[in-house]
């Protein structure tokens, strides 16, 4: 390259600075006054699941059936906070009132949030992450954030499911408060009106909120601290939301925002010094591609360029807008009628599910269970994955099998696994549903040991544990006693307890019982995995009650607190240990907290944990009418009632001469623990 185009090359860019400099400080930051009493969609950017209706800002996805959604939305400019030329933040005020509401509200979570961020185009994950995180934590999230949480996500020290909390660059909130304090249920499904002040001069900022649009006196939440080494020059200024398989909504009525600090009348310093002899700055700029498009200010200058051309487009632009957005307006209505009449699952096509399973290509097989195998599918239109069940099926009647599964499809809880669609065809029945990307507590449980790593890693903390029972309490509640129609799920293991991306509880696989032949007995195709959860009596008599899954719940808890399989073998060649009778054994000891997984290391919450463990043997109880149901069990882990008397010694049953074979026969039977066993109980 000739070297005299090089150096006017390089020399045209810092011009071009110096230029954008000189001009600055005409165009220093004036203080900032948005009022929406309604929203349009000419002022906002709507990323992910939020849209707009009637003037209301909705953030996740409105649908009644449970999903993981998220949405943010944004206010297209940006706005000034910071004023380099005199070092000044600006201080700013806000008003929103806002509602989150629940078609079920059982299945809650997870809120949604106020934010100020330099960025306007990513959203962030669903779930715990509200909308404003990314979960692969790829990108450096900077962000001041107030949340409105609805959801105890542990993984964010959250303090409970119904808190208030400032959030910078982290959802570990620096401070959070509880809006009960002033009666507020923040998923109420009431309007709520929050206000957010932040003052630069004193350093603080506050919340309010009130069920009435008349602001109170004392702030709900009060937090000490500069935030001007967050505001940063530019920032958006928004609100985001998110759900995880759960039905809340979140909606945004009407917003005002103002930025206050900056003086309206500003002197013409030019801190640069630059003289104009350099650079006469009226002349034109160099037409050079501008790559640095963080400084806006460049815009103002070629904004003199070619006014006509771009005033042109405008009027195109609004014409074309003002027809789009009538059309959408219209699709967009018949499409949420549509999707109200059709709440719940829905039917997929056969080549749908194959191409996106690749044929049912072996290397998306993600497991076997008792139903059938499972595949992983990924929707390329929708960029969504899910988690396939696929089993041949011999039912006769397929208006029958239909009715069974619209119940299973109506089910909907925030710690179950949601059924997302079915399709029954080619002598196959194929299920939909949500994919857990943290596979089973089984996996997490046992993974070191079906591998054979020896590593004595704790594979989950006790804050998980616990919440962990107390979600799937939670799961059986709703399908023992709360769901229209009762669900006995018949399979309560660790294997078909899923967890989600905060290590919640999703219990799987529930009503598919019923999708199997009725006359067939449960035990006739009986994993050997299963063994260890079955109650006596269901062993005996073959009949699955409320009862039995309360026992095998008993199990999962048991298992949960101790790290130990139902059934274990005791050393190399050793006896088979069944783990109820070794908890119990303990207990009579009166060493309960001898049970502990020695991979927690100690670390552990002692009165949880023998609580924890006293739930499960009371579960366990070999006398089914010594066992509680799941409501009294959930009153008592979430400390809402007493734990219940269990006794020293484990119960023992006669059993009448009609087993064919003792517990003890069934549990040596099963030397390697994929084996089939086949039992006939008549
Ligand atoms: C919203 O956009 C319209 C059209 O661009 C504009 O007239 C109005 O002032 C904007 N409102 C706010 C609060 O920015
Ligand atoms: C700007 O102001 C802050 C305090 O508001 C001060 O700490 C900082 O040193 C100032 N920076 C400059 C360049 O004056
Ligand atoms: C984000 O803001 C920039 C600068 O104002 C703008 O050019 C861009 O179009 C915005 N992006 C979105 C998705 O709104
Ligand atoms: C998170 O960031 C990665 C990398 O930028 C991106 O591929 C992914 O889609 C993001 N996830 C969400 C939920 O936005
Ligand atoms: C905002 O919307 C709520 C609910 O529609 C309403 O009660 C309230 O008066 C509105 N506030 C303002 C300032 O318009
Ligand atoms: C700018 O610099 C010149 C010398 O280069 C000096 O005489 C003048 O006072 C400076 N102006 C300001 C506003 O600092």
């Amino acid at each position: 390259m000739n070297p005299r185009k090089l150096l006017v090359f390089l020399i045209f860019p810092i011009i071009f600075n110096l230029a954008s400099a000189a001009t600055a400080a005409a165009h220093s930051p004036e203080n900032v006054n948005l009022d929406f009493p309604f929203f349009t969609l000419r002022n906002l950017t709507l990323l992910g699941d939020s849209y707009l209706r009637d003037g209301v800002v909705g953030l996740t996805r409105q649908l009644g059936v449970p999903s993981s959604s998220s949405g943010a939305a944004i206010y297209n400019n940006p706005i000034p906070f910071f004023d380099p030329e005199t070092n000044t933040t600006a201080s700013f005020s806000t008003r929103f009132s806002f509602s989150i509401d629940n078609v079920n509200p059982t299945s809650f979570g997870d809120g949604l949030t106020f934010f100020i961020s330099p960025n306007n185009q990513t959203l962030g994950s669903a779930g715990g992450y509200l909308g404003l995180v990314n979960s692969s934590q790829l990108t450096k999230n900077t962000f001041v954030a107030v949340e409105f949480d609805t959801r105890q996500d542990l993984h964010f020290d959250d303090p409970d499911e119904n808190h208030v909390g400032l959030d910078i660059d982290s959802l570990i909130s620096i401070k959070t408060a509880d809006p009960m304090l002033r009666s507020i249920n923040l998923k109420s499904g009431n309007v709520i009106t929050a206000w957010i002040d932040y003052s630069n001069d004193n350093r603080k900022t506050e919340v309010f909120l009130s069920y009435s649009t008349s602001k109170p006196e004392t702030p709900i939440l009060s937090v000490d601290l500069d935030l001007s080494d967050y505001l940063k020059e530019f920032m958006f200024v928004g609100f985001s939301a998110s759900t995880e398989g759960s039905t809340e909504l979140h909606y945004i009525e009407n917003w005002s925002f103002r930025t206050l600090g900056f003086s309206q009348i500003r002197p013409r310093i030019n801190p640069h010094n630059v003289t104009d002899t350099t650079v006469p700055p009226l002349n034109p700029p160099p037409q050079i591609p501008v790559s640095d498009s963080n400084n806006r200010r460049h815009k103002s200058i070629g904004l003199g360029l070619g006014i006509g051309i771009p005033s042109f487009f405008c009027v195109v632009l609004v014409v074309f807008g003002y027809v789009s957005v009538k059309k959408w307006k219209g699709t967009k209505t018949e499409k949420i009628l549509k999707s109200e009449l059709i709440t719940g699952p829905r039917q997929f096509d056969y080549k749908e599910l194959k191409f996106a399973t690749r044929g049912f290509h072996p290397s998306r097989i993600l497991g076997h269970g008792a139903f059938g195998t499972v595949y992983k599918a990924l929707f390329p239109e929708t960029g969504t994955i899910s988690a396939v069940k696929r089993s041949k099926h011999s039912h006769e009647s397929k208006t029958e099998f239909l009715s069974e599964l619209s119940i299973i499809a109506c089910l909907r809880h925030k710690n179950l696994v949601q059924l997302q669609g079915w399709c029954v065809e080619k002598g196959e029945l194929l299920l939909v549903y949500e994919f857990m990307p943290n596979g089973s507590l089984d996996n997490v449980l046992y993974d070191y040991i079906d591998n054979g790593y020896n590593n004595n890693n704790n594979p989950l903390k006790w804050e998980y544990r616990y919440n962990i029972a107390i979600g799937l309490a939670s799961a059986l509640t709703y399908l023992h006693q709360e769901c229209e129609q009762q669900v006995i799920h018949r399979d309560v293991k660790t294997s078909n307890i899923m967890l989600d991306g905060s290590y919640n509880a999703r219990l799987g696989d529930f009503g598919l019982a019923r999708l199997m032949d009725h006359d067939k007995s449960p035990l006739s195709t009986l994993t050997a995995g299963t063994m260890g959860y079955l109650a006596p009596e269901y062993l005996q008599y073959g009949k699955a009650t409320e009862k039995t899954d309360v026992f095998s719940y008993g199990v999962v808890i048991l298992e949960l607190v101790c790290g130990r399989r139902p059934i274990e073998r005791e050393g190399q060649n050793g006896k088979m240990v069944n783990l109820v009778d070794w908890v119990w054994g303990l207990y009579s000891e009166g060493n309960l907290v001898g049970a502990a997984d020695g991979r927690m290391k100690g670390e552990f919450e002692e009165a949880g944990l023998r609580k924890m463990l006293l739930v499960g043997l009371s579960c366990a109880n070999p006398d089914s009418s010594g066992r509680p149901n799941m409501r009294r069990v959930l009153q008592i882990l979430n400390g809402e009632a007493e734990g219940l008397v269990v006794p020293r010694k484990k119960p023992s049953l006669t059993f009448s001469n009609s087993l064919p074979l003792s517990i003890d026969d069934l549990v040596s039977d099963c030397g390697s623990p994929d084996s089939q066993l086949e039992i006939r109980i008549d």
